[in-house]
This record gives C-alpha cells, sequence and structure tokens, in this order.
C-alpha cells in the first residue's frame, strides 16, 4: 500500500510550478508529497498547511510555512482521501485534520487528490464519517446526527484536533447524496466541519496504480 501512496504522490509534484504556494494536506500519502516538494523547495513560494503534523514535515525539509490570509487563492492543493467516489466527492479526516482540509480546498483553484487503490468505492460511507465537533455539543450532535442520519455517532475518544475540538465518526451510513448529507450535517450547532468534501469535491483524482492513473 505504501508504496501505491508513493507513486500517486510523485505523480502529483507535475502539478507544482514555480512560483506557486502550494497548499498541503496531511496523512501518509501526503507525507510523501511533501518530501518530494523538497526539491521544488527553492522555486515555490511555499506552502500553506493543514496541520501541525504537515507544518512540522514542511519545515524539516525547509520549505516556508506561510498563513492562508496572506496567501489569497491557492494554484493547487495536494491531500489524501480516505474515501473517494466515481464522482471524486471524498471521505477525509481519518487524521482529524479535516476543518483546515476543507478550508485549504475552499481556497484552492485546482485540488488534486491523491490515494491509493483501496480509497475508491462506488457509494462513500463505508469508512466512518468524521465529524469535527466543539466538545461541548458533543452528546448534543452525536443525537442529531443519529435522528437525522440512522447512523452510529462513535467519540474518537482521547483526540483532540489541532483546533481544540472531538471527533465523532459515523458509522454504518450508505452516502447516496453526499452533498445534502454535507450541507444537513452542517447545520447542526456545534459542528465545525463534516468530512464530506462533496459540494467541493477534488478536480484530479490521481490513483497509484502502477502504472498511476489520473482521474
Ligand atoms: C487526514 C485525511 C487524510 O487525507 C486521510 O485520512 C488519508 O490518510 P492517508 O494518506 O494516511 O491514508 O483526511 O485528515
Amino acid at each position: 500500500m505504501s508504496e501505491a501512496k508513493k507513486r500517486a504522490a510523485e505523480k502529483a509534484l507535475q502539478y507544482v510550478e514555480d512560483g506557486m504556494i502550494v497548499g498541503v494536506g496531511t496523512g501518509s500519502t501526503v507525507a510523501y508529497f511533501i518530501d518530494g516538494l523538497a526539491q521544488f523547495r527553492d522555486r515555490i513560494q511555499g506552502a500553506v498547511s493543514s496541520s501541525e503534523q504537515s507544518t512540522a514535515r514542511l519545515r524539516a525539509h525547509g520549505i516556508e510555512v506561510l498563513d492562508l490570509n496572506n496567501a489569497g487563492t491557492l494554484a493547487l492543493y495536494v491531500d489524501g482521501a480516505d474515501e473517494c467516489d466515481p464522482h471524486k466527492r471524498l471521505i477525509k479526516g481519518g487524521g482529524a485534520a479535516l476543518t483546515r482540509e476543507k478550508i485549504i480546498a475552499e481556497a484552492s483553484k485546482v485540488f488534486v487528490c491523491i490515494v491509493d487503490p483501496s480509497k475508491r468505492v462506488p457509494i462513500l460511507g463505508k469508512f466512518p464519517l468524521p465529524v469535527e465537533v466543539i466538545p461541548m455539543a458533543r452528546s448534543l450532535v452525536a443525537r442529531e446526527i443519529l435522528r437525522m442520519t440512522g447512523g452510529q455517532p462513535v467519540w474518537r475518544d482521547g483526540v483532540v484536533t489541532d483546533n481544540g475540538n472531538w471527533i465523532l465518526d459515523i458509522h454504518n451510513l450508505s452516502i447516496v447524496d453526499p452533498v445534502t448529507v454535507e450541507r444537513e450535517l452542517n447545520q447542526i450547532p456545534g459542528v465545525v466541519s463534516v468530512g464530506l468534501f462533496a459540494r467541493r469535491p477534488a478536480d484530479v483524482v490521481i490513483v497509484g496504480g502502477e502504472p498511476p492513473t489520473v482521474l
């Protein structure tokens, strides 16, 4: 699996151009991308990072990490996913970085998603859907999720996001209309963000087969 992740990440380097500010996601696939991005260190302006974990790796390679507030619209965002459907809609947040990932995806012109072949699914939802919640609203949000979706929300006990919040993972969902589910879950007071990337899906998906496929 890690070879497939590496192949997808290396293919994504083809989207990096001189002078760019590159949005960088989080996870084991993105770690390969960051390692490859090091060779562009002196040719790009820098990176906007989606997590403390990615920031540390970027800095270890000498890549400047910039504040999104000063970066404007980004030309490129590269990130992994936990699931990807045929319409390039995604479940993300297995690494608990979904909120910053969603902000950067929204701020980017081109979102390139890098995955190994196991992440491709016909319908999203087998992977438990992560939802970032304000801690005091955890039980309220869990009850609402159960009522609205019938899925089983499970608290990712012990995990605190980079934003100081908690994660609920919704099990047993089959998400046939991801745009609606994303919109409705976003309405629950206390929800910070939902790990469905359907309203703003990926633009390009690179599957790290041998050779990699670009969808
Ligand atoms: C982190 C994410 C990751 O992109 C997702 O969990 C995939 O991770 P990996 O590349 O390690 O399989 O959304 O919040």
